[in-house]
């Protein structure tokens, strides 16, 4: 038997959903550039969902089931406001809050296809809930119910804060949730995969899925980019701590990919918003910051930014504070994780692999006072 470490390479399942080739990332054969300047997101569920781009009649559909079923359950609300505030990262909150939503759900374990549609668009839609929801308790306000006259990304601004979002900060949240909707097989999407390929339920393999993407390796790192901004402060300061980080061997987040070699095509995108809101906050030094880490990261180590490089940068100009980073970037991987979900039912085998054995061989029992 022969190992891959990290598996890198391997191709592990067929998918229509998305794909990576050379470097260039297609939803359902839609380039990412051509989405991310004109879809929305709404449109882009619909896409990784059903393959095909909607008509008129069905994103209004869909757009009105989402907002038909954006209210949580009041049981996982109460539930929330239990957790241990300030001891408690919403990435975790979140996790707890969807595993919860099954037990609230009769339909949980049901198997059909319809029952799991259902449970896909109850997800999708009370994801942005969740997370804003706790958001608010742990800042001692009540949370902001959704409004049916709202679009999925102005929704979840204004569920955040309170207040209807300018047109200005909806498009370019809109635009980041379509950038970070599916990417092919990345670990947390591999995760819901194997997950639910032993037949568990939809709440289990999203459940799966946010656990694998809180990790500092995948989701994680934009809040960690943020936090290295926070830290860095200022221009100036950023060459002698970057050298310093290179000379010591770590890892710079927001940096490197394991399929990308030649540059995260999300990236351009989140680095030009950046800039936009940047200048429109007044704030220009996260942007000038993040372009003079990319410049030294980049020309020492060779390495390109990824999507949660200046992802950090555009969050934190929307007002947005960085542990939520992450569990923003899972409000639009789980439409990815849902449409991953669906295929791999619809086309289930058992995904065990096998494990090479290093271990010590030919061992006897020996009893425990002998030890
Ligand atoms: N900063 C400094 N060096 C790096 C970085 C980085 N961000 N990324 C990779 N390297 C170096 C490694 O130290 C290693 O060097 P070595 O060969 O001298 O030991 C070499 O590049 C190869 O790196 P690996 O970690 O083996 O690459 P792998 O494919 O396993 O990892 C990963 C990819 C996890 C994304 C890695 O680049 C990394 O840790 N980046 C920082 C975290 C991050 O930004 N994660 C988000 C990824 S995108 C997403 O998941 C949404």
């Amino acid at each position: 038997m022969s190992t891959t470490r990290g598996l890198e390479g391997i191709v592990a399942t067929t998918s229509s959903v998305s794909s990576i080739i050379e470097s260039v990332l297609t939803y359902q054969g839609y380039d990412i550039d051509d989405l991310a300047d004109n879809a929305s997101f709404e449109e882009v569920i619909y896409l990784l969902w059903n393959g095909r781009l909607p008509k008129e009649a069905e994103l209004s559909q869909l757009t009105s089931e989402l907002a038909n079923h954006a209210e949580v359950p009041k049981e996982v609300i109460d539930q929330m406001k239990t957790y241990p505030i300030g001891k408690v990262h919403p990435m975790a909150a979140l996790r707890t809050a969807i595993s919860s939503l099954a037990l609230f759900d009769e339909n949980a374990d049901v198997m059909e296809e319809q029952a799991n549609h259902l449970k896909a668009i109850k997800i999708q839609a009370q994801i942005p809930t969740i997370v804003t929801a706790f958001s608010r308790i742990r800042e001692g306000l009540e949370p902001v119910s959704p409004r049916k006259d709202l679009g999925f990304a102005a929704n979840f601004l204004y569920m955040l804060t309170g207040n209807e979002p300018d047109d200005i900060s909806v498009d370019a949240f809109n635009k980041a949730l379509v950038l970070h909707a599916d990417h092919e097989l990345n670990a947390s999407t591999f995760t819901a995969r194997v997950c639910v390929a032993t037949l568990s339920d939809v709440y289990s393999g999203i459940t799966a899925a946010i656990g694998a993407l809180k990790g500092p390796l995948h989701g994680g790192a934009n809040e960690a980019v943020m936090n290295m901004l926070l830290e860095i402060d200022k221009v100036e300061n950023v060459e002698p701590y970057i050298r310093k980080a290179l000379d010591n061997k770590e890892k710079i987040m927001g940096f490197g990919h394991r399929v990308y070699k030649k540059g995260d095509p999300r990236a351009k995108h989140l680095k030009d918003m950046s800039k936009r809101l940047t200048e429109i906050t007044g704030e220009t030094k996260w942007y000038e910051m993040s372009t003079k880490i990319n410049e030294i990261v980049t020309g020492e180590k060779g390495l390109l930014p990824n999507v949660d490089f200046y992802s950090a940068s555009v969050y934190h100009s929307l007002g947005i504070k960085s542990d939520l980073f992450t569990p923003i970037f899972a409000v639009s991987r789980t439409s990815g994780w849902l449409a991953h979900i669906l295929e791999q039912y619809s086309n289930n085998r058992l995904i065990r692999p096998r494990a090479e054995y290093v271990g010590p061989q030919k061992q006897s029992y020996v009893s425990i006072d002998q030890r």
